[in-house]
């Protein structure tokens, strides 16, 4: 008490102590509940790795069993949420589409929706995981003016998802099992990563009782600024204004290095890895293999390539400690997909809900837990008389 310290952008600060994640930023490791990414990566299913971060421990095959049948069961939207999506611009992004629409989807739930009510947050969990994969897939389609196909819950939760983008209404749709599997994969490496600034956004929101729809909502805002989630689809823009410039990567990358219009080297640096991103790593085998598997060639996989051996010869990149992070190659594999780049972010915040819902609820059973609320050093004016002039 009586001393502020000055923390610009909590490089220092810890605002609260957490069971579900554990990043050491040096050495390139990170651990769900203790189990290292490589393992958990190729080995489950989305919904079991949510039920490790929400729950803390693997669920057993009859607990993952009815944890996914309940969640099939909540993935309707009530018919008139549509009409929202109706409101919205064709040009919408899908990000704020997303996030108004979780929003409007609290309104539903209104005497449903008491933080301190287990029943209630248990039900606003399952709620939250099987619909808002249904909400992104209709930003989606309105962005492309197609019509709403409604969930097969005969399908597992990638497939029911990846059917709602690419199915088309009255024509069969088939199941391509190396997107199911690259698809999950990926949701699964963004599935949490502690105190980032749309987790720290849904704790703050959360620490003033405000509910799981609210906090979350307010988490999706945060993660769409092109420095978090927004990145990978800015690595797209990137890579596809370098290839229609007709400038050489050498040129691009002194751009960045001059810091010439504040440009930087999307999908590089990261403010805990400072040695390499460790799902970058895995994301990059992916994409090979993946597009290899699709039969889909793309230049910019190549470009990616190319500008990452450059930064990674160079100074500026190496005394700064700046390595690709996680976004610097899966906006090609989405791309190699058929997701438009926009929906990039979307697919992020997908893949990143369970670990929001994990954080929410540690936050509302941790007896410690005050509303947040951060000092200040005041800078302003010293006190002075009030006089019109
Ligand atoms: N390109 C060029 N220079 C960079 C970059 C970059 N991508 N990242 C950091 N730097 C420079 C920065 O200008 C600064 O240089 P100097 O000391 O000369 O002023 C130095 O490296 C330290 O950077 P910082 O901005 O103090 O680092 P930070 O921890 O505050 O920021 C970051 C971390 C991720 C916001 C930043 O590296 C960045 O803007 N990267 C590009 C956006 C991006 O890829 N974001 C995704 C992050 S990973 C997944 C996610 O969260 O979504």
């Amino acid at each position: 008490t009586g001393h502020t310290g000055l923390d610009y952008g909590f490089v220092n600060t810890a605002s609260t102590k957490s069971a579900i994640t554990f990043i050491d930023g040096d050495k390139g490791i990170l651990r769900y509940r203790g189990y290292p990414i490589e393992q958990i990566a190729n080995s489950c299913s989305y919904l079991e790795v949510a039920w490790l971060l929400i729950y803390g421990e693997l669920p057993t095959p009859a607990e993952l069993a009815e944890f996914d049948e309940k969640i099939r069961r909540h993935t309707l939207l009530h018919e008139d949420l549509k009409h929202f999506f109706q409101a919205l611009p064709d040009n919408a992004h899908p990000m704020a589409v997303l996030s108004s629409a979780v929003a409007a989807l609290s309104t539903y739930y209104e005497n449903e929706s008491d933080p301190h009510n287990p029943e209630h947050v248990e039900l606003n969990t399952i709620r939250m995981l099987a619909k808002l994969p249904v909400i992104a897939a209709y930003a989606h389609k309105k962005s492309i003016g197609q019509a709403f196909l409604y969930p097969d819950n005969s399908l597992s939760f990638v497939d029911n998802f990846l059917k709602l983008n690419f199915g088309v209404h009255s024509e069969p749709y088939e199941i391509n099992p190396v997107m199911s599997k690259a698809l999950e994969l990926l949701l699964i490496l963004h599935e949490d990563h502690e105190q980032n600034a749309s987790t720290s956004t849904v704790r703050l929101v959360g620490s003033t009782g405000a509910n799981q729809f609210a906090s979350i909502s307010a988490g999706i805002q945060a993660l769409s600024g092109p420095l978090h989630g927004g990145a990978n689809e800015a690595v797209l823009t990137m890579l596809a204004q370098i290839r229609d410039s007709g400038q050489s990567m050498q040129r691009f990358v002194e751009r960045v290095k001059n810091k010439e219009d504040g440009v930087k080297l999307m999908g590089f640096g990261h403010r805990v890895y400072k040695n390499y991103d460790p799902r970058a790593k895995l994301v990059k085998a992916a994409a090979d293999q993946v597009l290899a598997e699709l039969g889909v060639t793309d230049p910019l996989l190549d470009l990616a390539k190319e500008l990452e051996e450059i930064a990674l010869a160079d100074e500026y990149f190496q005394e700064r400690r700046l390595y690709p992070n996680v976004d610097f190659y899966t906006g090609v594999i989405y791309k190699a997909m058929g997701f438009p780049t926009r929906m990039f972010t979307v697919l992020f915040a997908i893949g990143r809900l369970p670990g929001w819902l994990a954080q929410w609820r540690e936050l509302n059973l941790d007896p410690q837990t005050k509303i947040g609320r951060p000092q200040q050093l005041y800078t302003g004016s010293q006190e002075r008389d009030f006089r019109r002039s």
